[in-house]
Formats: structure tokens, sequence, C-alpha cells
């Protein structure tokens, strides 16, 4: 690649005010003075210094959504080996970075970015960016109880903001018990939760506050941005016009 072009591309200057600063002598390669545009570069291995600063290449934001399944840990490496969520990412042009976590068991939406600015407007709570999950308890709450979650509970990381809750179904299954001709019957009812936060184990542990056990939690949209049919396991990218009404 072309010195002038590799620096350009780079978004430091234009192709005309780098070439004029290498006729200048303000661009070295790998430490040498180089004063006529053209000088061929290998991106990978020479090092470009431009009026005194490092050059570095343009990265490209990446912007991706997993459906997570449940049994992989939302980390970049673990120690222990267990399964992670970049497993599941492959071919991916740049290294990327699950924008804040979902629970080992938790299963459902959860993006993936390199662009730290985005990655803390997702996050940080003062931005009140809504996320849904589906939420299957094992039990039927009172009316009390999701009046309490509604409200705001207090849970070990501190008094949770005001939640939206549907309840979308309640049911009472009926199986055979393995060794005998019993029949347990077990209550699920199932819900939908919106909150803005993001405290650790969050939802279930408002669930748990209020007598509780969530046995199964999807998330299925943050923000503007709906899970969709996406399948368990799979990820895809996301369209310029949803990556700007998440910015907005
Ligand atoms: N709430 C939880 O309890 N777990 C998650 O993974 C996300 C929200």
């Amino acid at each position: 690649m072309r010195l002038e072009k590799y620096i350009s591309d780079s978004g430091i200057a234009s192709r005309r005010a780098v070439k004029r600063a290498i006729h200048e002598g303000h661009v070295t390669v790998n430490g040498h003075q180089i004063t006529i545009p053209g000088h061929p570069i290998d991106p990978e291995t020479d090092d470009i210094e431009y009026q005194g600063n490092k050059v570095e290449p343009l990265t490209e934001f990446i912007y991706l959504m997993l459906n997570k399944p449940p049994g992989y840990l939302t980390t970049r490496h673990d120690e222990r080996g267990r399964p992670i969520v970049m497993d599941l990412l492959t071919d991916l042009p740049q290294s990327i970075y699950p924008v804040g976590r979902l629970d080992f068991e938790t299963e459902g939406l959860l993006l993936f970015t390199n662009d730290g600015n985005f990655a803390y407007k997702m996050m940080h709570p003062s931005h009140e960016i809504e996320k849904a999950y589906l939420v299957w308890v094992n039990g039927i709450p009172s009316k009390r109880a999701l009046e309490r979650l509604r409200n705001g509970i207090a849970i070990s990381g501190g008094t949770t903001a005001p939640a939206k809750i549907k309840q979308l179904d309640a049911k009472t299954t009926s199986q055979l018990s393995t060794n005998r001709n019993v029949r347990n019957t077990a209550k699920i009812a199932k819900y939908r939760v919106i909150i803005h936060e993001g405290k650790k184990r969050q939802v279930r542990l408002m669930f748990k506050a209020v007598g509780y056990r969530v046995i199964r939690l999807k998330r299925v949209r943050v923000g503007s941005l709906r899970l969709g049919k996406l399948p368990q396991g799979q990820y895809r990218y996301l369209t310029p016009a949803e990556v700007e009404k998440l910015h907005t």
C-alpha cells in the first residue's frame, strides 16, 4: 500500500495534506524519514509515524447480536475452560467484546461491538435503555408480589427501579413421576418483564425477593432492537439503521 493512502485512510488528514507532510519531512517509516510520496509500506509490519505520532489503522466498528443459549459464560476468556459466548462467534474480522452480560443460564439477545462509546451508552444506567425479558417462574406469584416488583424491591445490589410486568401465561403442568405411578403437578407462570437497569442477576433476584425461583430467563429486546427469529446459538450483524436507532 502507498504510504500516503495508509495515513489518510487512518483518518488523520486528507491525502493531499499527507503528501505535503511527506515532502516536508514529517513522516517516518520504521524510524527513517520518507520524503517522496508513493513509498510502499506493509501495514502489518511497518511502524509509521506522522508528525511524531504513531499512525494506527482506522478500525471499522462492528455491531452484532447473538441469541445466547443457556450454559455459556459471558466473557472473552475462561481459565477453567467452560463454554464462553466467544466460542459461538466465528469468522470475525476484528476482535469484539460483549456489551454487558447475561448469566450463565440466561438466554437471548446479547450485543457485541468494538465501539467503546456505543458499549458505554448501552450499559450506562443514566441512558435508561429498556431491556425486555421473558421470565418463567416456579409457582404463580400473587398480585401483591407482582406489585412489589413493579414498584421496586430491595435486592443485594440495591433497590430496583420500577419495572413493567405483564403476565403472559399461568398453568399447572402434570407429570408422571419416574419411578412410581405418581402424578406430580407444578405451577409455572410466564411474564414479560421490562427493566432499564443492569444489576447483577437482577430479574432472578427480584423474583427471589418475593419467594419465587426463575426457572428460565430469556432476553428478547434491548432498546429498539428485538431478538426476533434469530435461532439459538446464531448471530447476525446489525444493520446501519439498527445501529443508528440504538445510538439515538
Ligand atoms: N437478570 C438476570 O437475573 N440475569 C440476567 O442474565 C439478566 C437479567
